[in-house]
C-alpha cells in the first residue's frame, strides 16, 4: 500500500518531466522523435522516376530534395508558431489522414476566418507540369506559394514577413534544423519557402493497391478486381489492347485520364473548366485578384489535384460542392454546364463547340469507377511518420 501512495505522489512530478522535454523556450511544444528521415533514400517505382510523369517533375535544380531540407520543411509544415498568434498550422489545413486535405468545406484560418475555397490534397504536388499552384494556378511554384498562406490575412496573419523570422530564430530548435538544411542558422524567408517546397515535394504516393498491380503490369488482375479493373477501363487508364486481356472488348472509356493524367493521376498542362465554376464560391475575392472574370482570354478554369487518395480528401472540387464521389459522378453523368470555356474533352463531340456530353453513367458504371479510385488509397503513407506531425499538438 505504502509503495502505491508513492507512486500516485510522484505520477504528476512525472507527469510535469514529461511535459517539459517536450516544450521548446518559448513555452509551446517541442517537436519530438526522430526527425532525420531519410527522404533522399526513398526508392520510387520506375513509373515515377522515367517517362511522362518525371518529366512533368517541378523540382527547381537549385531547389533540390535534400534530407536537411526536408526534414526542416516537416517540423515547419506542422509548426503552429508560423501563423501570427501560434493558433494554425499549414497541417491544419492540409491534414496527413486526409489525403493532406481539409474535411471542412472551407477550411478556419488564425482567427477562424474561412478560406474561399476548398483546401486542395497535396499529394504528388511535384508532378504538376509547370509547377503553378492553387485552383487557378495563381502561384508560380511551390516556393513561389509557400509564402502566400503565412501573409494571407484569413489563414496565417503576418503582415511583416520580418516578424516570422525573428520568432523563429528565438526557437531553441530551430537554428540547428537551419544548419543542418543550409549550412548556417540563418532563418530567411527564402529558406522557408525552399524548406517547405521540399518537404512537399516529398508527398509522393506510392503504396496504394494501385501501385501493387502496376509492380505487373502484364496481370493487373492478380492485384486489381473485376470490377476494379472494369473502372479503370472507363477511366480511360486501361489501353485497348489490355482490355482484350481482361475480357473488356468494348468496353467504353469515359476519357476522365486525358484530365487526370499519368500515373499520378494529376492534371496535364493544360488547366480545364469542368464546367463547374458558375456555382464558384470564392468568386468574389477572386475577382479582386482579376482572375475568374469570364473575360475573353480570361475564362475560368482550374486544375485538379492528384486523385491519389481522392477516398479521404472529400469534400470535391474548388467550392467543395459534393461531399462524395457517387456526386462527382453524377455531375460528369449528367450536371456539366455548357459554357463558351467548357474544355473540348468533356464536349459532345472532343474538340468542337458542342454542347456539354452527358455519360449517362449507369448505377454499375459508377460502382466499378468507385471501385477504382479507390485502388488509389494509401494507408501507408497517411500513417509514415516520416510525413506526421512531429509535435502532437492538443486538437484546435
Ligand atoms: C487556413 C487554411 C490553410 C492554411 C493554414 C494553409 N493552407 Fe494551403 N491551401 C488552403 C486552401 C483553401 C487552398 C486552396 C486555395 C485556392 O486555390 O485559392 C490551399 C492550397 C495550397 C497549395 C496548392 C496546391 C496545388 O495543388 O495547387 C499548396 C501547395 C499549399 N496550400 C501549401 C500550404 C503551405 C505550405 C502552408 C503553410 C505555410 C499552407 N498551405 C497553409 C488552405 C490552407
Ligand atoms: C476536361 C478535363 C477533365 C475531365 C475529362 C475529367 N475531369 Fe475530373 N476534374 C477536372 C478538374 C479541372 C477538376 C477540378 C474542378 C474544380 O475544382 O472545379 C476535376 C475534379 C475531379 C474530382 C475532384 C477532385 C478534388 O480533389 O476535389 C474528381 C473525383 C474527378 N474530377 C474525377 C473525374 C472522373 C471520374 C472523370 C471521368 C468521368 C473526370 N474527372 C473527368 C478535370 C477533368
Amino acid at each position: 500500500m505504502r509503495g502505491a501512495w508513492w507512486l500516485v505522489a510522484t505520477l504528476p512530478l512525472l507527469w510535469g518531466f514529461a511535459q517539459e522535454r517536450r516544450t521548446a523556450n518559448d513555452g509551446l511544444l517541442a517537436p519530438r522523435g526522430s526527425l532525420t528521415h531519410d527522404y533522399e533514400g526513398v526508392e520510387l517505382p520506375e513509373y515515377y522516376t522515367s517517362g511522362p510523369v518525371a518529366l512533368a517533375d517541378n523540382t527547381p535544380s537549385d531547389n533540390p530534395i535534400t534530407n536537411g531540407g526536408a526534414n526542416l520543411g516537416r517540423v515547419l509544415f506542422f509548426d503552429r508558431r508560423l501563423s501570427v498568434n501560434d493558433a494554425v498550422a499549414c497541417a491544419s489545413c492540409h491534414q496527413q489522414v486526409n489525403g493532406f486535405a481539409d474535411p471542412r468545406p472551407r477550411s478556419a484560418g488564425f482567427r477562424g476566418g474561412r478560406t474561399s475555397r476548398h483546401s486542395m490534397g497535396l499529394i504528388n504536388v511535384r508532378y504538376f507540369f509547370g509547377g503553378r499552384m492553387f485552383w487557378d494556378e495563381r502561384a508560380f511554384s511551390l516556393e513561389d506559394q509557400a509564402t502566400r498562406p503565412l501573409a494571407d490575412q484569413i489563414e496565417m496573419g503576418w503582415l511583416d514577413m520580418r516578424e516570422l523570422t525573428t520568432k523563429l530564430e528565438k526557437v531553441d530548435f530551430y537554428p540547428p534544423l537551419f544548419r543542418a538544411a543550409f549550412g548556417d542558422d540563418e532563418i530567411t524567408m527564402d529558406r522557408i519557402a525552399l524548406a517547405l517546397a521540399q518537404f512537399q515535394r516529398t508527398l509522393v504516393s506510392y503504396r496504394s493497391r494501385y501501385d501493387q498491380a502496376l509492380k505487373n503490369p502484364d496481370h493487373l488482375d492478380k492485384v486489381l478486381t473485376a470490377d476494379e479493373l472494369r473502372g479503370m477501363a472507363l477511366f480511360g487508364a486501361l489501353k485497348p489492347s489490355e482490355m482484350e486481356v481482361y475480357d473488356l472488348h468494348g468496353a467504353r472509356s469515359l476519357g476522365c485520364a486525358n484530365c487526370h493524367q499519368t500515373e499520378a493521376m494529376i492534371s496535364g498542362m493544360r488547366p480545364a473548366d469542368p464546367g463547374t465554376a458558375v456555382e464558384d464560391r470564392g468568386y468574389s475575392r477572386a475577382l479582386r485578384q482579376g482572375i475568374d472574370n469570364g473575360l475573353p482570354g480570361n475564362p475560368v478554369q482550374f486544375k485538379a489535384p492528384s486523385l491519389r487518395n481522392i477516398e479521404l480528401t472529400a469534400p470535391y472540387m474548388h467550392d467543395a460542392r459534393f461531399s462524395t464521389l457517387d456526386q462527382v459522378l453524377n455531375h460528369y453523368s449528367e450536371q456539366v454546364v455548357t459554357r463558351r470555356t467548357l474544355d473540348p474533352r468533356l464536349r459532345e463531340n472532343e474538340g468542337t463547340n458542342d454542347p456539354a456530353r452527358k455519360l449517362n453513367l449507369t448505377q454499375e458504371e459508377k460502382e466499378a469507377l468507385i471501385a477504382f479510385l479507390k485502388t488509389l488509397t494509401d494507408r501507408a503513407m497517411m500513417e509514415d511518420p516520416m510525413f506526421s506531425d512531429p509535435f502532437g499538438w492538443p486538437p484546435e
